[in-house]
């Protein structure tokens, strides 16, 4: 990938002014500053502030120090943060292009404007890659250079509902604390219209009354995959619905830590306390595992997905096959496998 260095004379360099020069002045005219011959990747964040998604990055700008040294290749990372704003992500992504970005990799704000991106990136033939934030099929299958890597949202759901129904019959005396045989739940729900709140919560349900489990839902409500909206809607249940609630399903982890910070605001024992799970495995939510506060969670593998979004993209950018480099489904989607994690789990898992 990188350009052969070749040792020249004085003479041979001479002869080759004039290529060198016109080298020089495409480079300058591109359109974009470049330098040197690094791939550079543009990445756009929905938001920064989100716990998972900067873990991802985290995860990315690693890897791409690690294979740098590996391959004695280049990498820039252009890292944005677009704030929850559509239009602010539109403009960064414009940026990326005109600073000649070779591959883009979008969280997309709004799943509904992705067809706008993929024509942008078809338009300067910038291979796109969205990652967690899932456009709808037709957008991903509009050009033949978008990709989409990330896990199952159905996948996810459906761990975390067998996992709870697990817990519920092991020790169901501990759980079905009013003895009804039902499990009395409340369900705190990520951003409305992204697919992992919509399938999670679908598919967590299925799983409990699949297994024979009958259920009561006491509320729902989104909290936006926010730790600090979670903690204020669960103090507001706990008032009104007292211990009534068993379980608390949370579509992640960040929202299941605001229901334990407003259930440590109580001065209920923890053995009192219900059922919560989450999903991400986050530290924050490993940690709470191991206090017995979280009962358990789902592992989203944000190191895993940054690989494989690094992978492609380098790929992409040699103009080699991407499916000799990523494990390519339907030619345009990377799938990461989801795990569950629980205090049972949670040493192996730590050092895996
Ligand atoms: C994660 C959430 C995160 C969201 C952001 C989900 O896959 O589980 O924690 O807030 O993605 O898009
Ligand atoms: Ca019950």
């Amino acid at each position: 990938m990188r350009p052969k260095t070749k040792s020249c004379s004085f003479r041979s360099l001479l002869k080759s002014l004039p290529v060198l020069l016109v080298l020089t002045l495409l480079v300058s005219c591109g359109g974009g500053e470049r330098p040197d011959h690094s791939l550079r990747i543009g990445v756009a964040l929905y938001t920064q502030d989100d716990t998972f998604i900067s873990a991802l990055a985290q995860h990315l700008e690693q890897l791409a120090q690690d294979e740098e040294s590996r391959i004695g290749q280049k990498i820039t990372l252009l890292i944005s943060d677009s704030r929850s704003n559509q239009t602010t992500q539109m403009d960064q992504v414009d940026r990326f292009l005109s600073r000649g970005c070779d591959v883009l990799c979008v969280n997309i704000v709004d799943r509904t404007a992705a067809a706008v991106l993929v024509d942008k990136a078809e338009a300067e033939n910038v291979p796109l890659i969205f990652f967690n934030r899932q456009p709808v099929d037709e957008d991903i299958q509009r050009w033949s250079q978008t990709y989409y890597v990330g896990a199952s949202a159905q996948e996810s759901g459906a761990l975390q509902g067998q996992l709870v129904l697990d817990a519920w019959n092991e020790d169901h005396s501990r759980w079905d604390r009013n003895g009804d045989g039902v499990l009395q739940y409340v369900m705190l729900e990520g951003e409305p219209g992204h697919q992992d709140s919509l399938l999670r919560t679908e598919y967590a349900i299925a799983a409990i009354t699949d297994g024979g489990v009958e259920v009561e839902r006491l509320a729902r409500d989104t909290a936006n995959w926010n730790r600090a909206q979670a903690s204020a809607r669960i103090a507001r249940w706990l008032e009104e619905f007292g211990d009534q609630i068993e379980v608390i399903l949370s579509n992640n982890d960040d929202m299941a830590l605001g229901a334990i910070d407003a259930l440590s605001e109580t001065d209920r024992p923890l053995e009192d306390w219900p059922l919560i799970a989450g999903v991400d495995a986050t530290a924050p939510a490993m940690e709470a595992v191991a206090a017995g506060q979280l009962y358990g969670t789902v592992h989203n593998d944000d190191r895993g997905q940054a690989q494989a979004m690094l992978n492609l993209a380098l790929a992409l950018y040699a103009g080699e096959d991407p499916a000799d480099a990523v494990n390519l489904v339907d030619g345009h989607y990377v799938w990461l496998p989801y795990c569950q994690v629980t205090r049972e789990n949670l040493d192996a898992f730590r050092r895996s």
